[in-house]
């Protein structure tokens, strides 16, 4: 059975041990978020902006960079590659004078998923790229056959073999129309990074409509770029002889604002978010008001005031954008865990991504899952226990709840959370939570 320490005995267990390095989070539940919070930039846009860098002559400056690990990664990529890449604070800047390499080591593509989304962009600025095929992950299989198929499209010579994926463009590649049977994130980014600098013109239809797609091409056409349609089904891409440096600052990110608010409705709390894009928000909001949160925003910021009980929600489909967030259904669900009433899930993007479901029930949550379904019939109070994070956004998960159960959660496996969200301990104190990393 899981012993319970009072939070304070593990602060001071931790204050006499100094820091250790388990990454671990005690969390102290049932204390009410109050307070502001500042939303950093979104994890989502900066990995595709940092490879982006790449197709620019001279410096290009990233600006709200946030600090994670998955950040650190592109670093060292574009580090590995040749780039000169200096971080102050929130701001990454990159020098490509001096790019001179075209593989990216297995180790560092193993670092994150997101990594092939430098493919399209070493490949077209090198002339060539080799690097390591992306495996399954936590979410279940992630395949890149969308992606390979519309860079072949465009000229890329791609050969497959023992796990890596050898690529060369015989002379410049050239644009083309494609067409996506599914609006894959990835895919539209490989095609985007690729046809910014290809000859002649690429159509996309059926692209992914993201805000970070937006964010992604705002940088290329301020470096010069002509890219139209972004954000919309159809993205026309007219390739460019060159692109230059320039500075950026990356969007805010809609899944930490997401799950930030789910932390707030939880805990009846009462939380003022800066620093977002209410518009990004658009599909999440309906849900928190359904919840019978009191929601009030304005162009950057978010007030979310919750009530003490929290109602079900009916039903929460993921689909890709301006749908629900796959991204979000997880601190989604550990929401409704303790609202009155029973929320259906219907996860329509990943296979696997229920993983944080089992976690949940160790804290007492009543879920059900069936395929792609997820039932989740709320209970009036969780309790805590120790679990750990499966995934990214199921780290986040399993902290929210911990948020909401009496006593004291300890949730391990944070290499997974500190992927997307910066300090995510700092943050919650800061809206008065009580979380210690041991
Ligand atoms: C997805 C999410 C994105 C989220 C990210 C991180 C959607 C549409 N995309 O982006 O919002 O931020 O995860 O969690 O919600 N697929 C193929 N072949 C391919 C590419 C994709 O079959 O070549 C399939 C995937 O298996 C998956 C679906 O398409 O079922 C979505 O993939 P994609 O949008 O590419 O995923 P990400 O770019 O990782």
């Amino acid at each position: 059975m899981h012993q319970v320490f009072p939070f304070r005995i593990v602060w001071q267990y931790q204050k006499r041990k100094g820091c250790i390095a388990v990454s671990k989070l005690m969390i102290e539940g049932s204390h009410c978020l109050e307070g502001e919070l500042t939303v950093h930039g979104a994890k989502n846009s900066a990995l595709p902006v940092l490879s982006a860098t790449l197709l620019c002559d001279g410096e290009s400056h990233i600006h709200n960079c946030p600090r994670l690990s998955d950040v650190d990664a592109s670093v060292e990529i574009l580090r590995y590659l040749g780039c000169r890449v200096v971080r102050e604070g929130d701001t990454v800047s990159v020098n490509t004078d001096t790019l001179c390499r075209c593989d990216i080591p297995d180790q560092l593509m193993r670092e994150m998923r997101s990594s092939i989304v430098f493919l399209g962009a070493v490949a077209s600025r090198m002339g060539k790229a080799k690097l390591s095929f992306p495996g399954g992950c936590e979410l279940g299989p992630r395949p890149i056959d969308l992606h390979l198929k519309a860079l072949r499209q465009m000229g890329m010579v791609i050969n497959e073999f023992h796990g890596y994926l050898d690529c060369s463009v015989p002379a410049r590649l050239k644009g083309t129309s494609i067409a996506l049977s599914f609006p894959s994130v990835g895919a539209t980014e490989n095609i985007i990074l690729a046809a910014a600098l290809a000859e002649g013109t690429t159509v996309v239809n059926n692209a992914a409509r993201e805000p970070e797609i937006c964010d992604l091409c705002g940088f290329l056409n301020a470096c010069g770029a002509r890219i139209f349609g972004a954000g919309e089904g159809r993205i026309v891409i007219e390739g460019v002889e060159k692109l230059t440096g320039t500075e950026h600052h990356v969007i805010p990110d809609r899944i930490a604002a997401t799950t930030f608010m789910t932390a707030a409705a939880v805990t009846g709390g009462d939380l003022l978010l800066r620093r977002v894009v209410p518009d990004h928000l658009s599909q999440v909001i309906p849900m928190f008001q359904e919840a019978g949160c009191r929601l009030r925003w304005d162009d950057a910021n978010l007030r979310i005031q919750a009530p003490q009980r929290l109602r079900a929600v009916k039903s929460v489909r993921t689909m890709p954008y301006p749908g629900f967030p796959t991204d979000a259904q997880a601190p989604m669900m550990a929401m409704t865990t303790v609202s009155d009433g029973i929320s259906i899930f219907v996860e329509n993007i990943f296979e696997s991504r229920y993983k944080h479901v089992g976690e949940l029930c160790r804290l007492g949550a009543n879920i059900k899952v069936e395929g792609r379904v997820a039932i989740v019939e709320g209970v009036p109070r969780l309790f805590g226990a120790s679990v750990e994070a499966p995934d990214l956004r199921g780290g986040a998960a399993l902290i929210v709840a911990g948020l909401a159960a009496d006593g004291l959660t300890e949730v391990s496996g944070l290499r997974h959370v500190d992927r997307g969200y910066e300090a995510i301990e700092k943050s919650l104190n800061q809206i008065g939570a009580k979380v210690s990393r041991i």
